[in-house]
């Protein structure tokens, strides 16, 4: 099986940010395809795809595996501890070593904003960013917007409500990218000190409401954010039990948004902070659909980046 041509011809994707509609909607679109758990292709066959995870992760690196996989393709997965970076080789050596060795494509996840982008800089093959700094996450963006789709069937017009710790989240700005370029409004809540002040300015249709309990009324998507106390060096609110009280996802909160509203979270989920536990298993809840579509996601755009541009070149 060969996915549909896509419109997506670039050799990386390293962000949602300048992704046309047409890029956008050609992913989303060429994922339906992969959505079935049992489909394998040839898509990747003689292809090698190197996982370079340089900061924890679950979902996006074991993902990617199977996503490769799926396609045929043969996968390398590289842990920061166990390479030569904990020896102070640079990233750009790290990257030149990699590229000798002829890998199709690179996913690279890193603590640093801006990682990915070095990394195709420096090597022939496709580079798919799996999330950097607080600067971007794409393919999440795109596994959200896919989950969307399946539930809502479009994503123009609707409000959706990201909440949380925004200041740190590569998540959000993904997801404010892609979901208002595709018609969607996005109201970003959260405390003063995780609501960057003029994040309202990366897109049209972002908008800031300080009061979560504002922000809820008549939401059709909300998005709850993990607090990521790694990135956090100082105080940013003054216990996780007064962040539950005002920024928590309840029953009764999510009774104030609309009846159909979907619950959504990228994972790993803190469960009695952001978000409580009865929510979080709930029936609005999208969450292992997420993960579910991040497979697919990930064939659409491992494809795209590995076969996309000789697949247009040829049509
Ligand atoms: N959503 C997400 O990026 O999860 P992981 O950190 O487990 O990959």
């Amino acid at each position: 099986m060969s996915a549909a041509p896509v419109a997506y011809a670039r050799k990386d994707l390293l962000q949602i940010r300048g992704m046309s509609v047409d890029e956008i909607t050609g992913l989303l679109d060429a994922t339906r395809e992969y959505q079935d758990p049992s489909v394998r292709s040839d898509a990747l066959r003689g292809h090698v795809v190197v996982n370079l995870f340089l900061e924890p992760s679950t979902r996006t690196r074991t993902s990617f595996e199977i996503a490769a996989k799926r396609l045929g393709g043969d996968v390398v997965n590289i842990a920061a501890a166990a390479s030569s970076l904990v020896k102070g080789e640079t990233l750009v050596d790290t990257t030149r070593t990699l590229d000798a060795m002829h890998p199709s494509a690179i996913v690279v996840r890193h603590a640093s904003a801006g990682a990915p982008a070095i990394v195709a800089t420096h090597s022939r093959a496709s580079v798919v960013n799996g999330g950097d700094g607080a600067h971007e996450h794409p393919t999440q963006a795109l596994l959200d917007a896919r989950t969307i789709l399946d539930r809502k069937s479009r994503i123009e017009g609707l409000r959706v409500v990201i909440a949380g710790d925004i200041l740190h989240s590569r998540v959000a700005r993904s997801n404010a990218y892609l979901l208002t370029a595709l018609g969607a409004t996005v109201v970003f809540s959260g405390p003063e000190t995780l609501v960057p002040a003029a994040i309202d300015t990366i897109a049209d249709g972002v908008e800031i409401a300080p009061s979560f309990d504002a922000a809820l009324e008549g939401a059709d998507v909300v998005m709850m954010l993990r607090v990521q106390l790694e990135r956090q060096h100082e105080a940013f609110f003054p216990s996780l039990g007064e962040y539950h009280a005002r920024y928590g996802l309840t029953e009764a909160r999510l009774r104030t948004a609309s009846p159909d509203a979907i619950v959504m979270h990228p994972g790993p989920v803190n469960r009695g902070v952001e978000i409580t536990p009865e929510v979080a298993d709930g029936p609005q809840s999208t969450i292992l659909e997420q993960v579910a579509n991040g497979v697919a996601v990930r064939m659409a755009v491992l494809d795209a980046v590995v076969n996309g541009r000789s697949r247009r070149i040829a049509s």
